[in-house]
């Protein structure tokens, strides 16, 4: 699992809080974080770097953010930050992945995170108005400077990934990581993202699926719909499991998403510590939810089906809130 911080910085959540969220996660043995030069405070740049920066320093010490040479990262968690994407204001971003500023955003990074390399370094959103092969054969420059240890997209299609994978000259096998939207909220990945999933496992990428929750309070909202954990007549099967099995019905769906992906680093958000701290516990491999027996395994895919009938007919299966579309 990973630690996503766009809600630390990108609302109005307060640093103290921001910070207690990651380390509640590291706490729980997390040990990917997932941050961007997009997550940050409408009146600054690289707020949410400059947060998980702080945090690492101080447990990790500073020695181990700038190392380039270390591959365990002085045991740190591995940070995955993206670039090309940028808050214009309090409600706007824009995608802007043209080579000349993607090496800026790189340098940006790298001072926000007090780093000598990023440790991944993602492209966050496609441009419209820029070849692919061009905006990530910029990362891959910044790769062989060695300013970037590894290099990967978010947000790309199966068709803009296969292509990139497959063009010459564009250094498609610097694309070691895929970040996409997966949320357990849907009964099944749609079928671009299915096809990307069954791409990525083909050609040996590692896939980050973000928002598996379907964005804050999405989850709440889709539990109250049948009752949910208020303790309303008629609560949901989800909530009963999760009552019955003592942990909660975000654990459960989480489970049931990484049962379904067995590779996948699920990105997942938080504003609470409890929040971070339960979803990390979850996603550890050694947390009874990693080893359902099959009758377990059963109860659990009727209780999530039931969850996404109700969501389907509730919310409509369309993915997100509009505020999830600039993360
Ligand atoms: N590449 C991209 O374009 C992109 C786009 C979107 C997101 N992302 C990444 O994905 C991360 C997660 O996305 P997201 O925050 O939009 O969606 P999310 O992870 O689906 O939802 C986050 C919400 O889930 C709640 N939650 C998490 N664990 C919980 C638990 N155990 N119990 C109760 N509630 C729990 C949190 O509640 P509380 O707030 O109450 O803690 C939080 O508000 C972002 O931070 C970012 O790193 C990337």
């Amino acid at each position: 699992m990973a630690a996503g911080g766009a809600s630390w910085s990108v609302g109005d959540l307060d640093d103290a809080s921001g910070r207690a969220c990651l380390e509640a996660a590291l706490d729980a043995g997390v040990q990917v974080v997932d941050t961007a030069g997009a997550y940050t405070r409408a009146d600054s740049a690289h707020h949410n770097e400059e947060l998980v920066a702080d945090v690492l320093a101080r447990r990790y010490g500073t020695a181990s953010l700038g190392d380039a040479a270390d591959p365990s990262h002085g045991g740190r968690p591995v940070v995955v930050t993206k670039v090309g994407h940028h808050r214009t204001g309090a409600a706007s971003w824009d995608v802007d992945a043209r080579p000349e500023v993607l090496h800026r955003d790189v340098r940006g990074s790298l001072r926000a995170l007090r780093a000598e390399a990023l440790d991944v370094c993602l492209l966050h959103w496609p441009d419209p108005a820029v070849p692919l092969e061009e905006s990530v054969g910029a990362l891959a420059d910044a790769q062989r400077e060695g300013l970037v240890r590894a290099v990967g997209v978010s947000n790309a299609t199966a068709e803009q990934l296969d292509a990139l994978l497959g063009a010459p000259g564009a250094d498609g096998a610097a694309v070691a990581v895929l970040q996409t939207r997966l949320s357990a909220l849907e009964a099944a990945p749609a079928p671009g993202t299915q096809a990307l999933l069954a791409l990525c496992e083909r050609a040996g990428v590692q896939v980050m699926g973000y928002a598996p929750f379907g964005g804050p309070g999405r989850l709440w909202r889709a539990l109250a719909a049948r009752g949910g954990d208020a303790g309303a007549a008629e609560p949901s099967p989800l909530a009963e499991l999760a009552r019955a099995w003592g942990c909660s019905a975000h654990q459960l769906l989480l489970a049931w998403l990484l049962q379904a992906h067995p590779r996948l680093t699920a990105v997942v958000g938080s504003t609470r510590p409890a929040s971070a701290r339960e979803a990390a516990a979850a996603g550890a491999p050694d947390h009874p939810l990693a080893h359902l027996t099959a009758g377990q395994h059963r109860d659990l895919s009727a209780a999530v089906a039931e969850l996404h009938a109700r969501t389907a007919t509730t919310q409509g299966s369309a993915p997100s809130d509009s505020s999830e579309d600039h993360r």
